[in-house]
């Protein structure tokens, strides 16, 4: 199948080349969830990271290749690490086997073919294929559903259930639920769940694609809505807890997958 790409080269359903800009400034990869990472590729020497973006989670270690299709997104990526090559998951230019261990993190919902990707991240991969994403069913934990259940919506739409994506990847899969820290630092929608006045931020929104596939007007009446509730204290009464709360058990999973 071919991808479709837009200007800047973004081949998945979200344009990096309109909303990939300030992306640095709200999606910095959180240290827990990094831990958790780079537990699951251990020691591989040589590892694939696809959809890589400015290289969030990407290890700081030579033998990393970064694939990376929007140039947008090529263009963010700090000096220390190697340019990511410009292709799609869908079609990697690797020989098989070419990797002791691959990864993709916030990038398999966007694919245009899943399940190619996923063959062709098998395929090069000897070892471990590790993914970050977020299961379409857990998603309606997290508050904004009560804000802005179109935006939940359009992410249930989008990410696949992590059944399906253990099915694609075949093999020995596991998918672990990871526990979003309060502090975190990367800002995917759940990252806010204590802090709600950071979503009020546009440049926390635009950091997350799924508010760019939202009809114009849902935004506004968001920011009306949760502005004024947090003025007159009705979000803190309802959900108040969430500021202290050390952690949440959101939508994110990790699905590890072993030839
Ligand atoms: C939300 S960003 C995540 C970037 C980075 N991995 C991170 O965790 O911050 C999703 C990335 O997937 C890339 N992407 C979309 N479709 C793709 C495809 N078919 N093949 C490879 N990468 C793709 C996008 O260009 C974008 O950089």
């Amino acid at each position: 199948m071919s991808t479709e790409r837009a200007i800047d080269g973004s081949a998945g359903d979200a344009d990096y080349g309109r909303i990939g800009r300030g992306y640095t400034d709200y999606r910095q990869p959180d240290p827990q969830i990094e831990r958790a990472i780079a537990q699951e590729l251990g020691d591989a020497a040589t590892i694939l990271n696809v959809g890589a973006g400015a290289g969030s989670y990407e290890p700081r270690r030579p033998g990393v290749t970064a694939v990376e299709p929007s140039a947008a997104m090529r263009a963010n990526r700090p000096p220390d690490l190697t340019p990511a090559v410009d292709a799609t998951s869908e079609s990697l230019p690797f020989a098989d086997e070419s990797f002791d261990a691959s990864m993709s993190t916030f990038s398999i919902h966007q694919w245009g073919d899943l399940g190619a990707g996923l063959a062709e991240m098998r395929r090069v991969t000897r070892g471990p294929v590790v993914l970050l994403s977020c299961d379409p069913a857990a998603l309606d934990r997290f508050w904004l559903v009560e804000y802005a259940p179109e935006v939940i919506a359009v992410e249930g739409s989008r990410y696949p259930a992590p059944a399906a994506v253990a099915e694609l990847l075949g093999g020995d899969v596991s998918v672990t639920s990871l526990p979003i820290p309060l502090d975190c630092t990367d800002g995917f929608g759940e990252a806010y769940y204590g802090r709600p006045e950071r979503l009020l931020e546009p440049g926390a929104r635009l950091a997350n694609s799924a508010w760019s596939f939202v009809e114009p007007g849902v935004e506004e009446r968001f920011v009306e809505r949760l502005s004024a509730d947090l003025e007159s204290g009705a979000w803190d009464a309802r959900f108040g807890h969430l500021r202290t709360q050390p952690s949440f058990d959101g939508s994110l999973r990790l699905i590890v997958g072993r030839p």
